[in-house]
């Protein structure tokens, strides 16, 4: 029987509203989000505002100047001296910026090679493991951090800090918002640590600045010259130039720009940083929360494994991005209103969201709406990219998504493609919002 969620919503007392609805998000959201998309497509809430249709939420998050994301303000160290991260930035010079530059550096030619480097990080972590394997501390926080180090450069530092620093940052941006509804204890523990992890964190970016800015000035220069006089020789034979050794951090720093562009060298640090924090706890959500997905699904696992071997990777990386629906790393995007807004204006629901409200724009439902996706129930891995959520929309969308379009499908591939692959204990969360343990077993030596 299905259960009428709103009748249920509506009936409660006003202090335990919200409760139910975060109860649903985070137990049964597809039955909800369809009852939502159906009978009540915005839902005001005591606590905050939830938007659940596709057309709605495109719209919405489309206005970064009226639905912003104030509420990452004080989580990315915006002061009034500091701009901070420019994720915490709507549509300002400072956003548009950063965010160009750094796309040009994540240079999108470099994929095949990303792609590569995970490939081998993965296999050789699960052969070392010899048949038994805790997935999340060893395999899916490890793969993005080996990430970190060999690709984004921030390296000479032990992988554990890495994992520490990007945990807490994004436990305190996006699970401790007042919609989150933690104790005070909780709340108040989870920015210490973070407070602690951004101390850290600045210190090692400050040290490493410094050592990759000599490599690029001293090193660099004397490596040149020699290499610029071997390359002209190989040109004139037609090889391929020999090229310096590179990382996203020197890439940075040997890249020169005018001081009208405006990206110093503490911002420079500040960017190595934020890919840091993007990279990690993301990906091993998204990467645990697949596998579990298809090793509980005896049939569409079958077809993965068979797709896994294939040397096209096409097939598995649509069943790994359809997965991903069913089983996204948050079911929304949250952001607060700066001046009052009327939505779905002339149609039934249209609704005037107030200023300062806190709007959850519901991307899982969004990824469930007959608007966009035919059947959207049934498991479809050819479905049409444009349509999905899973790396934000907009001018927020992330950063990192062509990186994690290959890390992520490649990081399941690995694992699918070990024989007598099962899980031996359930994924468990210990409470907390990302997934802490899961043990998996498969044939040694293989
Ligand atoms: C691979 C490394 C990654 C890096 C360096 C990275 C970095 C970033 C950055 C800098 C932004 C903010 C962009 C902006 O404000 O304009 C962002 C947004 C986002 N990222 Fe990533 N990210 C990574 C991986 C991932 C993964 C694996 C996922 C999920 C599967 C993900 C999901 C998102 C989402 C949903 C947003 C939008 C947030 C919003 O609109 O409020 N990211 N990412």
């Amino acid at each position: 029987m299905t259960t009428q969620y709103l009748a249920l919503y509506d009936a409660a007392p006003t202090e335990e509203k919200y409760p139910l609805v975060q109860k649903w998000m985070k137990t049964e959201p597809l039955p909800f989000f369809k009852q939502l998309r159906e009978e009540r497509p915005i839902l005001v809430t005591p606590e905050c505002t939830l938007i659940a249709l596709f057309t709605d939420i495109r719209d919405t998050l489309q206005m970064p100047k009226i639905f912003t994301v104030d509420l990452y303000k004080p989580k990315m160290g915006v002061t009034h001296t500091d701009p901070g991260y420019l994720m915490a930035h709507d549509d300002d010079a400072l956003h548009y910026r950063e965010k160009s530059l750094m796309q040009g550096m994540l240079n999108r030619d470099d994929l095949p090679g990303v792609r590569e480097l995970i490939a081998k990080a993965s296999a050789k972590i699960l052969a070392d493991a010899g048949g038994h394997i805790e997935i999340v501390n060893n395999y899916t926080r490890m793969v993005p951090a080996i990430l970190v180090q060999d690709y984004f450069g921030l390296d000479g530092i032990d992988r554990k800090k890495l994992l520490k620093w990007s945990y807490w940052n994004q436990y305190n941006t996006f699970h401790n918002q007042p919609f989150d509804l933690n104790s005070k204890a909780l709340y108040d523990d989870i920015i210490k640590n973070h407070a602690e992890c951004s101390t850290e964190l600045v210190d090692y970016m400050k040290v490493l600045m410094v050592r990759k800015l000599l490599t690029v000035k001293i090193k660099d220069r004397i490596l040149g010259q020699a290499i610029t006089g071997i390359n002209l020789l190989r040109t004139l034979f037609k090889k391929e130039p020999f090229m310096l050794k590179d990382d996203i951090v020197k890439r940075m720093l040997r890249s020169s720009f005018s001081d009208h562009v405006d990206f110093p060298l503490t911002r420079i640090g500040v960017n190595a940083g934020g890919l840091l924090i993007g990279a990690v706890e993301t990906t091993s959500q998204a990467v645990s929360q697949v596998i579990e997905y298809l090793i509980q699904r005896p049939e569409l696992l079958t077809q993965a494994k068979a797709a896994s071997r294939d040397t096209d990777t096409a097939k598995i990386d649509g069943m790994v991005w359809e997965a991903l629906r069913f089983v996204p790393i948050s079911p929304y995007m949250f952001r607060q209103a700066s001046q009052d807004y009327t939505v779905a204006k002339g149609t039934a629901h249209e609704t005037t969201i107030k200023a300062g409200t806190n709007v959850l724009t519901l991307t899982q439902s969004a990824m469930f709406d007959p608007y966009a996706y035919d059947d959207p129930d049934n498991f479809n891995a050819e479905r049409n990219w444009y349509h999905h959520f899973n790396y934000g929309f907009a001018s927020h969308d992330c950063l990192g998504k062509y990186i994690g379009m290959v890390m992520i499908p490649e990081m399941v591939r690995q694992v699918l493609k070990l024989d007598n692959l099962e899980a031996t204990a359930p994924m468990d969360y210990k409470k907390g919002p990302f997934p802490e343990s899961y043990e998996l077993a498969y044939s040694a030596n293989q």
